[in-house]
């Protein structure tokens, strides 16, 4: 991990109408590193990465990326300098194949089509037996997979992933989780995660930021939020 921040989220405040949702959050994402968001539900961690994402836009806050301004920037033009999200909605063309869903995915980086596929491939093999198959035949668990692969085709700096392990079998999400590790490791691909489970969690990111009711209450080390009152209190029901 290089100790440069590639990623800054600096004051984010954003309203859907009048309900204001996020309030003034700080988060950084060093390159390299693999960062989770922790909160309960309805406490804005999939509005902060739509945020970030460029899907929805914040009425103040500024988000930098690879320290260039990116608060006005249109989505694809975040794809194109290196962010990638795969939100919780799986968002593929279920009659289209596996690999067909995957070309997509580089659309901005349509020269390096066939390297990323071999990578996509690399790390998850069942979607290279898969390629033929309609995306629409595959179970929940492969279909997350296609949309983690087809996000990782724009060849990103930085990945988001929103709910990477919601409705999968343990296995799945054990299987997901340890590629995404390898991911990060082999290829120093940075990754901001939003996932509740915290075994996975813990096992894929160093660090991490716990939202309440929009705000950051808690950052640091995830092994180290874990003990913290507020977080359990926040994140486990009090327990
Ligand atoms: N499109 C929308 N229009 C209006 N309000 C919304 C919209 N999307 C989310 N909200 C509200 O904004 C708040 C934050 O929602 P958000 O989806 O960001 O939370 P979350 O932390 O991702 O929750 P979950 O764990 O359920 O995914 C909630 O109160 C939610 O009801
Ligand atoms: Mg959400």
């Amino acid at each position: 991990m290089k100790n440069t921040p590639l990623l800054e989220c600096k004051g984010i405040s954003c309203s859907y109408g009048d309900m204001q949702v996020l309030y003034e959050v700080n988060l950084t994402v060093m390159e390299g590193e693999a960062v989770v968001v922790f909160g309960s539900n309805g406490s804005g961690k999939s509005t902060l990465m739509k945020v970030i994402s460029g899907v929805l836009k914040p009425w103040g806050g500024t988000i930098r990326l690879s320290d260039r301004d990116i608060t006005n920037l249109r989505p694809y033009e975040r794809v194109k300098m290196g962010l990638s999200f795969a939100s919780d909605m799986r968002n593929l063309f279920l009659s289209m194949s596996v690999e067909e869903n995957l070309i997509l995915g580089a659309y901005t980086k349509k020269e390096k089509v066939k390297e990323m596929l071999e990578r996509v491939y690399h790390y998850f093999p069942e979607l290279a037996d898969m390629r033929k198959k309609l995306a629409g035949e595959l179970s929940g668990g492969f279909q997350r997979m296609l949309s983690i692969g087809r996000a990782l085709m724009s060849a990103p700096k930085l990945l988001m992933i929103d709910e990477l392990s919601l409705g999968l079998s343990p296995k799945m999400a054990e299987r997901l989780g340890s590629a995404l590790l390898s991911i990060n490791r082999e290829t120093g691909t940075t990754m901001l995660l939003v996932e509740q489970e915290i075994y996975l969690a813990g096992e894929l990111c160093s660090r991490g930021y716990v939202l309440d009711l929009g705000r950051v209450v808690a950052h640091g080390e995830v092994k180290k939020l874990l003990e913290e009152d507020v977080v359990r209190k926040v994140y486990m029901g009090g327990f």
